[in-house]
């Protein structure tokens, strides 16, 4: 048995999978998300823990014979969070989450400086990690005087479980301190903001042992103390890793709260200019690029919660036959957007509305203004040099076929539909822990899920999409230049 623990901005999940990769169960604890101010997003380290023993304690109750023959453990996380620790380890503020924009000023004062762009292939976003520290050096010096430790979320779990500092190269990419083609952190980079080595966990490949199960925490929960914890992954690639999207051409198109167009590479292959993200995979000699995009199924959420409709009831309203873009454009920038924009300023916008306008027609435009979104990012991957001739969907919001249709569509690509299961960050994370536990070749185990179904592009549709991106392209600019 094998053990994967996702640490999810919405929730811990804890998923049991046997010697054959058969999910045996899972456990969930529940995790909100604190905005005391404008832009900001936090959550209280000690609330990971919580939730983590909750979702461990009802995959126990479940299983406990399970439970207790688990023989390695994987970690996924929530990326880029900046979680600051003194020198006995205790926690200094509330963790600086991947979706808050506070430190946008001093990621743009980061991002000027060439050597960022230069060692870690991507632009400094305010999401990432590095700017977070120096927003807390500006505005809470004596915090900042007082960090010895700034660990990624899941690394902050692992030194609980482990009490060890150690992290990966899929997650440490995105904080930009890590010099992404070597696999090792950045001495200049880290004395740009303040730092040293020091003040950095170890790193490991996400496919190796990155410490073992504390006694303590292996008698409560029933299970054998000192089996091996993987490095594990930042959440997309360790998803990527469920998916078995580990080779050159893979990729996936996640509909969740914020959008990924992810594609696995053997090189690494920077293009910072055209905002997408080029990271770590996590296994040896493998790197990833990825378009993101910040509100995907938050955009429609969004749209349910204005209109007091389920999100699942707008998508049905539309019925199963996709329809030619109407006359009303939605631009899905509700908390700005990264790919490939990479800008936190700039706010959604419904255009073209008339008296006729009803809730379809705007449902219809957020799910073609989303998948629009993911096509700058398709196109921002290839003009980092990848092409993508398909890609397989997941997410909440990939249970709605129509969506399916405007994204495969939009894309131009057809756009498969794993069969019936959980391919997630935690199966992902729980696969890691097998690898490392058993020395298993990844390749072996990292394999894709069988396709259940493929949606095609609507090849009768193709032109009408293609010039509603066209004028979806057009209003970005337009928004921008008459923005507040
Ligand atoms: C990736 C990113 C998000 C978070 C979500 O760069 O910011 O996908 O990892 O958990």
């Amino acid at each position: 048995m094998y053990l994967g623990l996702d640490l999810g901005t919405s929730g811990v999940k804890a998923l049991l999978i046997d010697d054959n990769q058969a999910v045996i169960g899972s456990g969930h604890g529940a995790l909100e998300v604190s905005r005391p101010h404008h832009g900001w997003a936090e959550q209280d380290p000690a609330d990971w823990i919580r939730a983590c023993d909750e979702a461990i304690s009802e995959l126990r109750a479940a299983h406990p014979g399970g439970l207790a023959a688990v023989q390695g453990i994987g970690l996924s996380g929530q990326m880029h969070g900046a979680t600051l620790l003194d020198s006995a380890d205790r926690v200094l503020r509330p963790c600086i989450l991947w979706n808050d924009t506070r430190s946008h000023a001093e990621a743009a004062r980061l991002d000027a400086d060439p050597r960022f762009r230069t060692i870690t292939g991507n632009i400094v976003f305010p999401g990432f990690t590095a700017p977070k520290l120096v927003w807390v050096k500006n505005n809470e010096p004596d915090l900042f005087a007082r960090v010895r430790k700034v660990l990624l979320p899941k690394d902050f779990l692992r030194l609980w479980l482990a009490g060890e500092h150690v992290s990966e190269m899929s997650d440490s990419a995105g904080t930009s301190w890590l010099d992404v083609a070597q696999r090792r952190w950045s001495p200049e980079l880290l004395a740009a903001t303040d730092l040293s080595i020091d003040h950095m966990p170890a790193l490991v490949e996400g496919s190796h042992r990155a410490g073992a199960l504390r006694s303590g925490l292996a008698a409560q929960w029933g299970m054998t103390p000192g089996i091996p914890i993987a490095g594990g992954a930042g959440d997309n690639a360790a998803s990527a890793c469920g998916m078995g999207i580990v080779g050159k051409g893979h990729a996936f198109v996640s509909l969740g709260t914020s959008g990924v167009l992810f594609a696995a590479n053997a090189a690494y292959l920077p293009n910072p200019e055209s905002a997408v993200h080029t990271f770590c995979h996590a296994l040896p000699d493998t790197w990833h690029q990825m378009g993101v995009i910040l509100s995907a199924t938050d955009s429609l959420n969004w749209l349910a919660g204005i209109t007091g409709t389920a999100a699942a009831q707008l998508t049905d309203e539309l019925g199963d036959v996709l329809k030619a873009p109407g006359g009303v454009t939605f631009l899905p920038y509700l908390s700005g957007e990264r790919t490939p924009y990479n800008d936190a300023a700039i706010r959604g916008a419904f255009v073209g509305l008339e008296h006729a306008s009803g809730r379809e027609a705007l449902t219809q435009a957020v799910l073609e203004g989303v998948a629009f979104a993911f096509r700058d990012s398709l196109e921002a991957l290839k003009s980092a040099g990848t092409v993508l001739d398909r890609v397989t969907a997941i997410g909440g919001g990939s249970r709605s076929r129509y969506w399916l249709k405007v994204i495969a569509t939009a894309l131009g690509i057809p756009v498969d539909i794993p069969s019936d299961g959980d391919f997630g960050a935690a199966f992902g994370a729980a696969r890691l822990g097998l690898i490392a536990a058993t020395g298993a070749d990844p390749l072996a185990v990292c394999t894709a899920p069988a396709t259940q179904a493929t949606v095609e592009p609507d090849a009768g549709l193709a032109s009408a999409f293609e010039d509603a991106y066209r004028r979806y392209r057009a209003l970005y600019p337009a928004i921008k230049g008459v923005q507040a």
